[in-house]
């Protein structure tokens, strides 16, 4: 099965995917892409590295959300995927690129979903001085950071915690998670129709 990356930046979970790979624990996926929107994303030169096609599609050639999407969509079919992982794409997609691909996308957040939805996760666990923190790997849907949620790290935030030591703490644990639900999903063993998501057959 084939996978494409979307990044947008360092692409430290691009490389937790890559390293899954070749330990053979994707589940037998291939990443066959990487397509980030910045042109310069050190996660590109990582793929590159890896002998992986990397494609830089940057946003600021085309005049409208929806004329990139309808460029992403061709380069991201280009490759035939049947998963799209969103790691670290940093960008607002419309409902027609979700519902291209609806049931077969997956991205992971910095925080327990349905918790901190949106940005500055860190920053805003600690200002609320929450006792837990983590990150998720979620289906993707029209509602941003809004899917059924397949899988979660979660770790005790201690007082002394400030968003960059949260930060690291929480990346460590993305880069754990996202290649185990990577490959559940390659293995079929977690599903989305786009109403219901399962997992061996018993409902998230
Ligand atoms: C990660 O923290 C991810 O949760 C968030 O953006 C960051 C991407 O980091 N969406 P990297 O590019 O994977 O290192």
């Amino acid at each position: 099965p084939r996978i494409v990356v979307l990044i947008s930046g360092n692409g430290g979970n691009l490389q937790a995917l890559i390293d899954a790979q070749s330990h053979d624990r994707l589940g037998g996926g291939e990443i066959a892409a990487v397509v980030s929107n910045v042109a310069d994303a050190y996660g590109l030169k990582r793929a590159r590295e890896a002998g992986i096609d990397a494609v830089a599609l940057p946003h600021r050639e085309y005049d409208s959300r929806e004329a990139y999407d309808g460029a992403l969509i061709k380069v991201i079919e280009r490759h035939e995927p049947d998963l799209v992982v969103l790691a670290g794409f940093m960008r607002i997609l419309t409902p027609r690129f979700v519902q291209r691909f609806i049931g077969r996308m997956l991205n992971i957040h910095p925080s327990l979903l349905p918790a901190y939805q949106g940005l500055d996760t860190h920053a805003r666990a600690v200002a609320d001085g929450v006792a837990e923190h983590g990150c998720s790997v979620h289906f993707v849907t029209e509602e941003l950071d809004g899917g059924p949620v397949a899988l979660q790290a979660a770790l005790n935030v201690s007082p002394e915690d400030s968003p960059a030591t949260l930060k690291d703490k929480v990346h460590a644990r993305e880069h754990l998670i996202l290649p185990i639900a990577v490959s559940w999903f390659v293995e079929g063993r977690l599903r989305f129709d786009g109403t219901h998501a399962t997992m061996d057959g018993v409902a998230l």
